[in-house]
């Protein structure tokens, strides 16, 4: 992490001539609570020790001026021509991060910004909450805007609807912005209650396989699930009026109003109701300290996203299926939209070295994929980390 400040600071001060303020961000993981946010359940976040950097000043102007130091790339834009971009990526979240600002009426002045970034991308790891709540943190403190973190978690999701076209739910942005270090984060994605668990596992670590594979469809089918379980919600909604979400749904109404209906909404439909209910289990596994029950869980998780919900893939499938009856994994499933990305697991320390020397060969051969690993440790959300 020095390193990069580092190289952010220099490479500002080499730019822009100017003394930077730098905010970190981070990814986050999900131990179990998929595809349940959008729909008003329970998620059980973390933010971990990869993050985004974003260097920051205010200009004289009302030019937005950005760098991207892994893309060796730059943006400009002024502030009354601020929309989404089409010929690049990452520059729409922190565009869409600066919009939220002139959204709320908040006067936005003219920044020069310089990011670099560990998380990796495309791997379910939130790439993109991270560097959105970098933007929004960042400027509400050069700007002063004296906004609280929740406001800031909203702000952030809605960049993410509104300039990179995906209809989250709240847990990335929440994870990155409100992590805590060695806590898990049990939120209410209602209400938005949390309470933060610890997670301090006695040698057991997390560990993710990134089965590298990036599907470009998936911002398209994640907004399609979204839409299958509003549909649900409708139509259980017509018999039962108070029902607002599939978080007030049972199997019993799914029975009654929706599987004589569609078998395809119902499914959907079937695995959120009862993945809330997994979580909120899981949960209580977690806090009596039975890892093992936990772990059971996310392998269920798993077989629900990969057969009902249907948004996991071969490689995901099979990382699971490899490890799902060795000893030394308590529990593994994928994680995040899906669609690729990273399979979740939980595995024992003295484990961990000789798995990925099996999995890594095997999965290249058959997948002619990388297959990369990341030990994951859980650190704090966003931060102020030099000014
Ligand atoms: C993506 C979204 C989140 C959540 C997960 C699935 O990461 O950004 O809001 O819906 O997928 O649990």
């Amino acid at each position: 992490m020095e390193n990069l400040v580092g190289l952010l600071r220099s490479e500002f001060q080499e730019r822009f001539q100017q003394q930077p303020l730098v905010v970190r961000s981070p990814g986050r993981i999900n131990i179990i609570g998929e595809h349940t946010d959008y729909n008003e359940g329970f998620v059980l976040p973390a933010a971990i020790d990869k993050a985004a950097y974003m260097a920051i000043a205010l200009r004289d102007d009302d030019e937005i001026c950005l760098q991207a130091v892994d893309f060796n790339d730059s943006f400009s834009i002024r502030i009354s021509d601020l929309r989404p971009v089409t010929n690049a990526s990452w520059p729409n979240y922190i565009l869409g991060s600066a919009a939220q600002f002139v959204n709320r009426g908040i006067p936005l002045k003219g920044f020069n910004a310089l990011l670099v970034s560990d998380v990796p991308i495309g791997a379910g790891m939130s790439s993109s909450a991270a560097v959105e709540c970098a933007t929004v943190f960042a400027l509400n403190e050069v700007l002063q805007a004296k906004l609280d973190k929740l406001t800031m978690v909203r702000m952030a999701q809605k960049a993410e609807h509104e300039y990179a076209g995906v209809l989250c739910g709240i847990m990335d942005q929440f994870a990155s912005m409100m992590g805590k270090r060695d806590h898990v984060i049990k939120l209410d994605c209602r209400s938005l209650a949390y309470e933060y668990v610890p997670f301090k596992l006695d040698g057991v670590k997390v560990v993710l396989f990134n089965t590298n594979v990036k599907h470009s469809l998936a911002s398209t089918a994640y907004n399609t699930r979204c839409m299958e379980c509003e549909t649900a919600v409708n139509w259980v909604q017509e018999h039962v009026p108070d029902v607002h979400a599939l978080r007030d749904v049972s199997e019993e109404m799914l029975n009654q109003y929706v599987l004589p209906r569609n078998k395809l909404i119902d499914q959907r439909s079937r695995f959120v109701v009862q993945e809330i209910n997994r979580l909120l289990s899981g949960c209580a596994d977690l806090q009596q300290g039975n890892l093992r029950a936990l772990g059971k869980k996310m392998y269920e998780t798993h077989t629900g996203l990969s057969n009902l919900y249907e948004v996991s893939c071969e490689e995901l499938d099979w990382l699971v299926d490899q490890v799902r009856r060795n000893n030394a994994v308590i529990g593994a499933r994928m994680m995040g939209g899906g669609f690729g990305g990273c399979t979740i697991n939980l595995v024992k320390e003295e484990a961990i070295d000789e798995l990925y020397d099996s999995l890594k060969p095997a999965y290249e051969s058959i997948f002619r994929l990388p297959l990369t690993m990341y030990q994951v440790a859980i650190g704090n959300g966003t931060e102020v980390i030099s000014q």
